[in-house]
């Protein structure tokens, strides 16, 4: 039985993180392919030789060497009348080139881009894009042609208009920019120091929303440009930033662009270092496979070390091993064929982005960092990375080590990956230091195998301060961010339940308030600013870990008792959300079903509508493992049970709130009671579990029937509900007459200890109906003496009736519906009556 409910809690858990995981990985993905696949394709056109040919990219000084000044001064020719909107005040001689360039203005005025009397680029335009950031037009300075165009946006990110400027354009290339919206949140400092070999001067100026044109030239002196800035000042956006005349080209004179050399080394080229016989593993590998050792080096003095199939083609002086990125390709079964280092600790990353896009089909590509490599790793490659297996690149932080086998064409995660983390301050992470046989074809993992989203430093704080978090502080949960999973659902984004206070009245436990926040915070659509945790002021710990979730706290003066810390809790979280008209509860040592909020939105409307309903419970006394209820029920109940439930002001204010002590002042499994005019609605199967409880208690076999069997929690996060509209209360009532009288008779069942196996197999074995109903005999109202004997035959809770509506037990298991129906119950009475 433990070993059971062990698994439920663990299941549970691992349900809840999987979901968080398949939203993480979905964002990721529109994220790809809106804003990285779309740039890319603009990007891989025909025409575009330099991002293609390995040779033209990896050894070339820049292709425009040679550069025909004779040729640049012939006479121009243009149109004799500029396009509308292109008219400036100077008349421009033969040999001089009109331009005018205005940046937007705002958001109302879009920018405007004319050169050689010709509008390329406005509001309008057809076939050059507009938008947010800069907008890009690169012309030919022999023909005056454009030759490229394009919108960044740079207010988001940028990695390919530094791809641009670095390697599309050609040394002369004449680039034309204008400003809209905003410009400088994205624009790497890679690509401003670029735009100065442009001729820019006034780049590293602008600011957050600035206005800023320019016309520039590749390989132009600094301060050589013609542009203009306008700042921002006080106002929301900069005013529009302008620059028009005439002018010569080339603009000064142009200095042929020099690359940083790139350290790629292939066929014949690779060096070898040392050899060691299967790269030290004191086995060989079996046929298909090679040895791989990896070492990341335990600080800067140390060396990054690769061996394929028995020897080192990565270490310090082979192959430039060193500080960022050391990467091997292996193909043909173990051949090597390529070997690459990248310091994306000072260079940008444009060269690892190319090298990576190469790639050739199934090659098998071994990655190992050395000191710092996270510095200026761009997005770019993390998401190509991505590509080739790896789920941990997202986390790289500065001085953290990572070691990945991936392959090119991989579907989903390589499981030859990991990743270490720095200490705070500038301590180097431990090293990975791994010897494997490498499959020649790699077997993704369908399921991130280590879904841990960044380093989580607040957390790690927490836990080396406080013990007996269990899980929470494990190796492979302690970097775990504690972030609300979104609603993905828009059309729930109004639902009222979203906005509604959710309480949480803590215990004693501090590892049980732990598991109950974490499956708060999973439910889709939680607001943290909702989430409120009432502590008895005498746990200070408690206050670290909400704030660690992101809850407020709310320390409650001192009680000698749950119950009464209950009743002040209560009492508070009216207070603070006075005009609010419902509230969620949520006790001690309770975990939530991934759709506790969700059901709670659909029954939201139904609860606004019928008053008589006074609160939602989300827990069934009856839901047991062994019923197999439906996920899709819910029903009305007389009785209120509390833990995890959504309850109304009105119903507060006029049973609870000053007679706290009266009705409520027991747990309540050992039931609240209020005058007889309410209603609740309850779930089949429950939306809570309760953990287990243990110890001598007065009631305790009681309690233990109640929890510690195996229960049956609901794990779907979005479960349809079929009865919703027949909920309210006159509804309910007719479709519970419908289905009573239409339903077939249970006869003269004996009381039983266990479930009644014979009437089982007889339902089962039917086809007729898959509606049932047991008439008890009673001698008044809520008389259920005959009643409770029969309950083991069902497998319901035995000690006595729970869940009951005027007399009427209703539950549903593997499909079928059952109906315990009380012989002096008003409602079996009017059917009766009307047969
Ligand atoms: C690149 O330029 C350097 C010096 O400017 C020269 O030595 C080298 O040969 C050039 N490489 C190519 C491929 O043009
Ligand atoms: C602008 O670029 C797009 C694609 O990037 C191209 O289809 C269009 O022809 C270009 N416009 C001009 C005027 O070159
Ligand atoms: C400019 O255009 C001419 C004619 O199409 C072409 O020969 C030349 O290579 C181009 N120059 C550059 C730098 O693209
Ligand atoms: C969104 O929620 C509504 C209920 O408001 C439901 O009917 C619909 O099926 C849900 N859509 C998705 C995609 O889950
Ligand atoms: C809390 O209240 C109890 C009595 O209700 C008292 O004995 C105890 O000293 C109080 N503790 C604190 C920290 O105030
Ligand atoms: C409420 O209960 C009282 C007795 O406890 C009973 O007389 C009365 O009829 C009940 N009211 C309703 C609406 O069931
Ligand atoms: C135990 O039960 C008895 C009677 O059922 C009751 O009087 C007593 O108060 C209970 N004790 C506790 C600690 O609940
Ligand atoms: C179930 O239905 C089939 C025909 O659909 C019939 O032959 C069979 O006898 C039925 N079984 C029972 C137990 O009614
Ligand atoms: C539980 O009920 C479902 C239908 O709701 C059925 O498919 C499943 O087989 C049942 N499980 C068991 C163990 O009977």
């Amino acid at each position: 039985m433990k070993r059971a409910k062990r698994t439920l809690v663990k299941n549970f858990g691992s349900m809840g993180n999987f979901f968080a995981m398949i939203i993480l990985v979905a964002v990721t993905v529109i994220f790809i392919n809106t804003y990285v696949l779309s740039k890319r394709n603009l990007l891989d056109d025909g025409s575009d030789t330099n991002l293609r040919t390995d040779e033209g990219l990896y050894n070339s000084n820049g292709t425009g060497n040679s550069i025909d000044l004779q040729q640049l001064q012939k006479q121009i020719t243009r149109s004799p009348v500029p396009d509308a909107g292109c008219e400036i005040k100077e008349k421009c001689s033969d040999k001089y080139v009109p331009y005018k360039v205005i940046s937007g203005d705002g958001l109302d005025k879009f920018p405007m881009i004319c050169f050689n009397n010709k509008l390329l680029l406005h509001k309008n335009s057809k076939g050059v894009q507009v938008g947010r950031g800069l907008n890009f037009i690169a012309i030919n300075s022999t023909t005056l042609e454009v030759k490229y165009n394009e919108t960044f946006d740079t207010y988001l990110e940028e990695s390919f208009f530094l791809r641009v400027l670095k390697l599309k354009l050609s040394d002369s290339d004449i680039i034309i920019m204008a400003s809209f919206d905003e410009m400088t949140s994205g624009l790497k400092e890679a690509s401003v120091s670029l735009l100065e070999q442009y001729g820019s001067q006034l780049i590293k100026k602008v600011k957050y929303r600035d206005s800023f044109v320019m016309i520039g030239q590749k390989g132009l002196a600094r301060g050589k440009a013609i542009e203009s800035h306008s700042r921002k000042g006080n106002r929301d956006y900069g005013a529009a930033a302008e620059i028009s005349g005439c002018t010569k080209f080339p603009l000064g004179q142009i200095t042929p662009f020099t690359l940083p050399p790139v350290e790629i080394y292939k066929e014949g080229k690779i060096s070898v270092g040392s050899s060691i016989e299967n790269c030290g593993l004191p086995h060989t590998c079996k046929e298909n496979e090679f040895p791989v050792h990896v070492y990341t080096g335990k600080d800067n003095n140390d060396e990054p070390k690769i061996c394929v199939d028995g020897k080192y083609v990565i270490s310090k002086g082979v192959n430039d091993g060193g500080r960022g990125l050391n990467i091997v390709v292996v193909s043909n079964g173990k051949e090597v064929i390529r070997t690459g280092h990248f310091d994306t600790w000072n260079d940008d990353s444009t060269n690892l982005e190319i090298f990576l896009e190469n790639l050739e089909e199934n090659v098998i590509i071994i990655v190992v960092t050395f000191d710092e490599a996270s510095k200026k790793l761009s997005q770019h490659s993390k998401n190509l990375f991505f590509d080739l297996g790896s789920a941990t690149i997202q986390n790289l932080k500065y001085r953290d080590v990572w070691v990945l086998v991936g392959q090119k064409g991989i579907q989903g995660f390589s499981p030859y990956e990991e990743i270490s983390y720095a200490g705070t301050g500038f301590s180097y992470a431990s090293p990975i230091d791994k010897r494997m046989c490498v499959p020649q074809t790699l077997k993704g993992l369908k399921i991130r195998p280590d879904p841990i989203p960044y380093r989580n430093d607040k957390r790690r704080d927490f836990c080396s301060r406080y013990d007996g978090y269990g899980d929470f502080c494990s190796d492979a949960n302690i970097d775990k961010h504690l972030i609300a999973v979104p609603l993905l659902n828009k059309t729930l984004e109004d639902n009222p339940i979203y906005s509604t206070p959710v309480l949480i009245i803590a215990g004693i436990s501090h590892d049980a308030l732990r598991m109950c926040l974490e499956t708060i915070l999973m439910q889709p659509g939680i607001n943290n600013e909702n989430v409120i945790v009432a502590i008895d002021e005498k746990f200070a710990e408690s206050h670290e870990l909400i704030s660690l979730f992101g809850f407020k706290s709310e320390k409650i003066s001192n009680s000698s008792s749950y119950m009464e810390h209950y009743e002040k809790a209560l009492k508070k979280v009216w207070e603070i959300h006075s005009n609010k008209d419902k509230v969620v509860v949520i006790e001690e040592d309770l975990l939530l079903s991934p759709d506790f909020l969700y059901t709670l939105a659909l029954l939201s409307e139904t609860f606004r509508k019928d008053e008589t309903i006074g609160a939602i419970q989300m827990w069934n006394p009856n839901s047991y493992d062994i019923i197999n209820g439906s996920i899709e029920l819910i029903y009305r109940v007389d009785q209120f049970y509390g833990l995890g439930y959504l309850l109304r002001r009105s119903f507060y204010e006029k049973n609870m709130k000053d007679s706290f002590k009266e009705c409520c002042s027991k747990r309540v499994w050992d039931k609240w009671k209020f005058p007889n005019t309410s209603s609740f609605l309850m779930p089949d199967i429950s939306r809570t579990f309760r953990r287990p409880l243990h110890g001598n208690r007065n009631n305790s076999e009681y309690i233990e029937t109640l929890f510690n069997q195996k229960r049956r929690t609901n794990l779907n996060p979005f479960p349809p509900l079929s009865n919703i509209d027949t909920l309210r209360k006159d509804k309910y009532e007719a479709t519970l007459i419908n289905a009573i009288s239409s339903a077939t008779l249970l006869k003269s069942l004996e009381k039983c200890d266990t479930i009644n196996n014979y009437m089982h197999n007889l339902i089962q074995n039917q086809n007729i109906s898959n509606t049932f109903k047991y008439i008890y005999e009673q001698k008044s109202l809520n008389d259920v003496r005959s009643l409770t004997p029969v309950l083991p035959c069902f497998g319901l809770f035995s000690v006595e009736p729970l869940g009951l509506y005027h007399d009427i037990l209703r539950f549903s298991s593997n499909t079928y519906n059952f109906y315990l129906v009380g012989s002096q119950s008003p409602i079996h009475k009017s059917i009766s009556k009307s047969t």
